[in-house]
């Protein structure tokens, strides 16, 4: 490679029209919500020739819920004590938020702030000053010299599972960041779909990531990825499962409260149909698919069908352990021959992160002697159902290629079924993870 003293000469830019070249995220869902446009003020001139994503036009009558629909999460922790203190530690509260130095799990601290790129003059750095947390890609050119483009961390996604990845501003349009946070290893790695040693600060954040991974945000005009600054609310809020609750905490507040008995103006998943309640969750839990709808229009109780075009892929069709457990749990037994829910198992107000206290809830419909492997184990089996039959598997959709290593997280398979321990290694054999797989 020619170092020339025109950055965009000296570092492979990745190009590629819109959609040809899709790429994919920490999750896949990604894969949609990117679409590449360049910043204003791009730095390759290349990245230019990328079309701006389309604008999103929805017919119909469904819109955006008002902003003044919404109470938000302080409120209703005014009344419900229990579920608004277990829920300031849920991933859903913690998956989005603005950069300090408890929200970004990565270190600042020198030696352990750098992401060496497969190409010997391109390193990444991360710098935290008192302007803020900044990514920096540092270029060796010709001369000798060092040039660098430096962008805030302005917005951090991920509460920290697995990975972060974080967005920053220019001007009104949102853009993700080249290097995110690999928790398991510890390590800054290339951003999910970047090509390791290539610079990318043009990769677009369009209204779905803000959707899944937050809770409230107003468009501007095109393209897709410019937003009011000011109208972000992050963290998923309690009203996005809830519905929107203005009404109730009125309701509630005032002298007239409703007798008992009487509709509480705000949603109960567990009172509605079962295909309702899968529904709540489907709306950032059922992949990569197709918004049909505006963003934020969604209403807790009403059919996702209407929001989505979620297809249901047919039974041979492999589906990614990464983010799809509906689609997942729907091919389990369990789940068909039952009236199984997402929150037959998942209280989701707290986080719930050991797998094997998991078992009572298999327990209250199964009898731990009907397992095969009982005569073989015995009452030792009750400890955990889960490892052998929601094994965790390897993310085929979501990896980080960094330091000639293809990392790829471990995801809980929510397929519930009779493995084979070929089935379970294969998919879980990977070198930098092989010592959390049991
Ligand atoms: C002024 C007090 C108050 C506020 C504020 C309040 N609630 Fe309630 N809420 C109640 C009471 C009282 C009930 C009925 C008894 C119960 O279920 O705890 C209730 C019931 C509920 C229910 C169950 C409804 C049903 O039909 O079973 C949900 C869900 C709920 N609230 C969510 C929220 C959310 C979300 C917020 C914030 C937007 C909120 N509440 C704000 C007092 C309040
Ligand atoms: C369709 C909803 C959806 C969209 C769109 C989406 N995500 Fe996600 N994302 C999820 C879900 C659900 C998970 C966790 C479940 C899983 O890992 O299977 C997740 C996990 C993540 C994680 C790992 C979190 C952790 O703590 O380990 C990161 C980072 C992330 N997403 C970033 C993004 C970014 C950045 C965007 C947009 C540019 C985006 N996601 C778009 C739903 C979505
Ligand atoms: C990820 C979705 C989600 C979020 C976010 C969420 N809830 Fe819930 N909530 C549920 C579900 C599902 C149920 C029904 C629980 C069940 O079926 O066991 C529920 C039930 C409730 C109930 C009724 C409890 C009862 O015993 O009947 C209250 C009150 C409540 N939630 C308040 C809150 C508050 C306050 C917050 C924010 C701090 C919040 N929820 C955030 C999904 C959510
Ligand atoms: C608005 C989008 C959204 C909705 C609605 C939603 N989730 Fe999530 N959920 C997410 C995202 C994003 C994550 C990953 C958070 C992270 O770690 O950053 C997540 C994580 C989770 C986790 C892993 C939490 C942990 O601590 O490991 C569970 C379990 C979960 N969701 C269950 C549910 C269930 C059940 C419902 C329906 C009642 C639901 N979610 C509704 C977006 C959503
Ligand atoms: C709500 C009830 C319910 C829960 C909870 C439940 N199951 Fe099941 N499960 C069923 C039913 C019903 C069947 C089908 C039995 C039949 O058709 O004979 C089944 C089938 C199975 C099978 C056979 C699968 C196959 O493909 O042949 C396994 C294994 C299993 N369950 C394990 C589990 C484990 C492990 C858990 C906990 C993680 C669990 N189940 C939770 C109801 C449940
Ligand atoms: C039969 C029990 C069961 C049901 C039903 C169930 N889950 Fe889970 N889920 C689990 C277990 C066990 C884990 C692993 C917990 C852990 O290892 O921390 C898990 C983990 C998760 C995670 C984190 C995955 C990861 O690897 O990071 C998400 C997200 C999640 N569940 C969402 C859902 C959604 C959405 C539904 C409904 C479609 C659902 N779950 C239904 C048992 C269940
Ligand atoms: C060490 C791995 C392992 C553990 C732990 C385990 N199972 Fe199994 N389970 C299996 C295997 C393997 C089979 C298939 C056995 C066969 O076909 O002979 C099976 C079969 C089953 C079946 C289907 C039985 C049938 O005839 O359709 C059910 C239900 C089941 N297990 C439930 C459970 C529950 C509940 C637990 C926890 C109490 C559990 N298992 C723990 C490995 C395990």
């Amino acid at each position: 490679m020619q170092a020339s003293g025109r950055m965009e000469r000296s570092v492979p830019v990745r190009l590629g029209a819109p959609g040809r070249n899709i790429h994919v995220g920490f999750c896949f869902l990604l894969g949609i919500a990117f679409l590449q446009v360049a910043p204003a003020n791009a730095q390759h001139k290349q990245v230019q020739t990328a079309e701006p994503p389309q604008a999103s036009s929805f017919e119909g009558a469904l819109k955006q819920i008002p902003f003044e629909a919404y109470a938000g999460d302080a409120a209703c922790a005014n009344c419900h004590k229990e579920q608004a203190e277990a829920y300031l530690n849920d991933a859903h509260h913690l998956t989005s938020r603005w950069p300090d130095a408890q929200s970004i799990k990565g270190s600042f601290t020198p030696g352990s702030n750098i992401l060496q790129t497969a190409l010997p003059e391109l390193t990444f750095e991360m710098i935290a000053t008192n302007q803020g947390y900044f990514e920096s890609a540092d270029m060796k050119v010709d001369s000798g010299e060092t040039v660098s483009i430096k962008k805030r961390i302005d917005i951090v996604i991920g509460s920290g599972r697995k990975a972060q990845t974080y967005l920053y501003w220019e001007g009104d349009q949102l853009f993700e960041l080249p290097v995110s946070y690999w928790i398991q290893t510890k390590q800054w790695v290339n951003s999910p779909g970047y090509e390791d040693g290539t610079i990318h600060f043009d990769k677009a954040v369009v209204p779905r990531c803000l959707e899944c991974h937050g809770s409230y945000f107003e468009s501007l005009a095109p393209p897709l990825n410019r937003f009011s600054k000011t109208s972000l609310v992050l963290g998923i809020m309690c009203e996005k499962c809830h519905g929107p609750g203005r009404a109730h905490v009125a309701l509630r507040s005032s002298n007239a409260a409703p007798h008992p008995g009487a509709l509480e103006a705000i949603v109960n998943p567990s009172a509605l149909s079962r295909a309702r309640q899968m529904d709540v969750c489907s709306l950032c839990h059922a992949g990569a698919v197709r918004p049909i709808a505006p963003s934020l229009s969604f209403v807790p109780g009403d059919a996702i069908g209407k929001y989505l075009a979620i297809s249901e892929p047919g039974p041979n069709i492999p589906v990614d352990v990464h983010g799809n457990q509906v689609e997942l749990l729907k091919r389990s037994r369990c789940y068909r021959s039952s009236a199984m829910t997402c929150t037959t198992c998942h209280e989701v107000h707290k986080p719930q992160r050991d797998a094997a206290s998991f078992s009572p809830y298999c327990l209250r419909c199964h009898k731990a002697s009907a397992c095969g492997m009982y005569t073989k184990i015995g009452d030792r089996i009750t400890h955990d159902c889960v490892s052998c039959h929601m094994p965790l598997m390897k993310s085929e959709l979501l990896y980080s290629d960094t330091g000639g290593q293809r990392l790829q997280p471990l995801v809980r398979d929510h397929r519930i079924a009779i493995y084979t321990d070929a089935q379970i290694a294969q998919h879980t054999m990977n070198p930098s993870e092989s010592s959390s797989s049991h």
